[in-house]
């Protein structure tokens, strides 16, 4: 079976094809990054006006990259939300539109569930369940125990900044631009890790995580070495890798702790990371160390473009919940906007 899946929730317009929710035939994104780089983040009227600039193209694109014409698509599946309202109603709207002039089942899916399917994309193991899945994205944070393709618990959650939006924030407190997780591991490589001692958040919800003090914790010292107005082009470079690199390994520890708390108490057979950050290596690397005396697999999108926001996902999320229930999105009705759509 093949579906076309649509993503707009945030600063990628993403249209994908992919075969029995595992083989990507197409992944094609406009990027919108150097258009919110000049602004340092997402201006989310920006960010609508591109999507539906970009949407029909990317979808003749991804057709073309998959070598498929419509006759050859079973299925749309697309987001309605959490994300951007104004740029979910493109996506939304788009997949809606198209499900009825050309006649296709139509799936929404949520986009954090749709993160935990990079996980899928292009993997020919068999995934084993329960799966234990740190979600980790500019938007959210979540941990999340799944039973099977259709049953998610969430355990814990962001109580304020999610990880990637913290990186983003501190990226752009040590004037290195936007997106700041990918700038942030590039000036952390020759940086040193353990140059001053950052906070860690304790929450009465074991598996909730808190980034907002550690984000203030970074302006604060910045600020005391260079006072209240500094300008980010003034810091000292060694300052920045140092500062870089620390707060990267204080978000890595604090994340797999928190990761190993629910492991312990739950006892998945996998752990999976998934989202933008799930990108990071020293993430990546610390996971591997502090699970590898478990002998657990532990799993992270084969590609980088499978961690950020990509419409592989949606497709592969969308396969399997059709699996379960074929009749439930026979409407091109079923799918509508919302910024806080829940699972
Ligand atoms: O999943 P995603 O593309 O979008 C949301 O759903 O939010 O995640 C974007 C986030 C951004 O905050 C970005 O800075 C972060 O993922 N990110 C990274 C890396 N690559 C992207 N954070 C740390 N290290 C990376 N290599
Ligand atoms: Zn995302």
């Amino acid at each position: 079976m093949r579906i076309l899946g649509i993503e707009t929730s945030c600063d990628e317009t993403a249209v994908a094809i992919v075969e029995d929710g595992k083989t990507v035939l197409s992944n094609t994104i406009a990027s919108q990054i150097d258009i919110h780089k000049k602004t340092g983040g997402v201006v989310p009227e920006v960010a609508a006006r591109e999507h539906i600039l970009k949407i029909i193209p990317t979808i003749e694109q991804s057709l073309h990259d998959a070598h498929c014409q419509w006759d050859d698509i079973d299925a749309i599946a697309a987001v309605p939300g959490p994300g951007l309202i104004s740029a979910l109603i493109t996506g939304a709207l788009t997949a809606s539109t198209l499900a009825l002039i050309k006649n296709k089942p139509l799936i929404p899916v949520h986009h954090i569930l749709a993160h935990i399917y990079g996980n899928w994309c292009d993997r020919d193991e068999k995934i084993q369940f329960p799966v234990l899945v740190l979600t980790v994205s500019g938007g959210h944070n979540d941990l999340i125990l799944m039973e099977d393709h259709h049953t998610f618990t969430l355990l814990g959650q962001s109580r304020d900044d999610a990880a990637g939006e913290a990186f983003d924030k501190v990226a752009k407190i040590l004037g290195l631009g936007y997106p700041g997780g990918p700038a942030i591991q590039k000036e952390a490589a020759h940086g040193n890790d353990h140059a001053l001692l950052l906070p860690k958040a304790t929450l009465d919800n074991p598996f909730d995580f808190s980034f907002s003090g550690l984000k203030t914790a970074v302006l604060y010292e910045v600020q005391s070495k260079y006072g209240k107005h500094f300008d980010p082009a003034d810091l000292d470079p060694t300052f920045v890798r140092d500062m870089a690199a620390t707060f990267q390994q204080t978000v890595a520890e604090t994340l797999i702790e928190t990761l190993f708390r629910a492991y312990d108490h739950h006892a998945p057979k996998e752990i999976h990371l998934a989202g933008g950050v799930s990108a990071n290596t020293v993430l990546r690397d610390h996971a591997q160390t502090v699970f590898k005396p478990y002998n657990i697999p532990l799993r992270y999108p084969k590609k980088t473009q499978y961690c950020t926001d990509n419409a592989a996902m949606v497709a592969s999320c969308g396969y399997f919940f059709y699996q379960k229930n074929p009749k439930g999105y026979e409407s091109w009705r079923t799918i509508m906007p919302n910024a806080d759509f829940t699972f």
